[in-house]
């Protein structure tokens, strides 16, 4: 039988990868991640333990993906892993949060290969680390989203928010009148780390690799 784990490389560090990752990826006949310009984060996080191992990167279209891409995908992972092998697919932060692997994880279900996946450190729990605010206290309840919806603050007494491309300016002006204070984290735990609270610096910045930790400030 083969066997695909996903592999949860955390926020970046390499010292934040856990030690089941090391070990899994130092074992395995070959590495998986997406294929972003010949380049791929997480990659760089392991690239110590990856040696003269083989790596397939996995193209995926900008912009929307489809199912045949994740079809696609699914077979050349199939095909790559040896029988009696196993093969490790990188995601960055964990890979049950926001990631190519659990679309990947589905279709592998249905064949002859045996899944298992290893957590990672995600990213948004790094950026309450780094930026020392809290993730919930006693009573509160969490939200997150890749995608900002006014209408979810309602309820919400704290939030991450990734994937902060979109219309990050009508997103603080939200925030602010609904009374919650933020925080922009950008590449924790990179070597370039930033954490912005000034809203037109959080405006002016294009980097995909951040997010937005927020909190209520007064009562529902
Ligand atoms: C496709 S999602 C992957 C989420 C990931 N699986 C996790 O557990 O955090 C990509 C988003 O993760 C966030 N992200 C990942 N690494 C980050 C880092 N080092 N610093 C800030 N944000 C990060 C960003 O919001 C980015 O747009």
């Amino acid at each position: 039988m083969k066997k695909l784990y996903g592999i949860g490389t955390g926020p970046g560090a390499a010292d934040l990868l856990t030690l089941r990752a090391v070990n899994v990826i130092k074992d395995a006949k070959v590495i998986f991640a997406p294929n972003n310009k010949g380049k791929n984060m997480a990659l760089d996080t392991v690239e110590e333990y990856i040696g003269d191992k083989k790596v397939v990167l996995i193209d995926f279209p900008m912009g929307s993906v489809e199912a045949e891409d994740y079809i696609n995908a699914a077979n050349i992972i199939h095909e790559e892993i040896p029988e009696g092998e196993y093969g490790a697919f990188l995601t960055i932060g964990d890979s049950m949060i926001y990631s190519t692997f659990i679309y990947i994880m589905d279709l592998l279900n249905q064949r002859d290969i045996e899944i298992e996946v290893v957590p990672g450190i995600p990213s948004f729990v790094a950026a309450a680390a780094a930026s020392k605010v809290p993730l919930t206290v006693k009573g509160d309840n969490f939200l997150l989203i890749d995608e900002f919806d006014n209408s979810l603050l309602d309820k919400a007494d704290s939030f991450a928010l990734l994937k902060t491309l979109g219309a990050k300016e009508d997103t603080l002006d939200e925030l602010e009148r609904n009374d919650f204070s933020y925080k922009y984290v950008k590449r924790v735990s990179l070597e370039n780390e930033e954490i912005l609270e000034n809203k037109e610096e959080i405006i002016q910045d294009r980097d995909y690799i951040s997010l937005i930790l927020g909190r209520r400030k007064g009562e529902k």
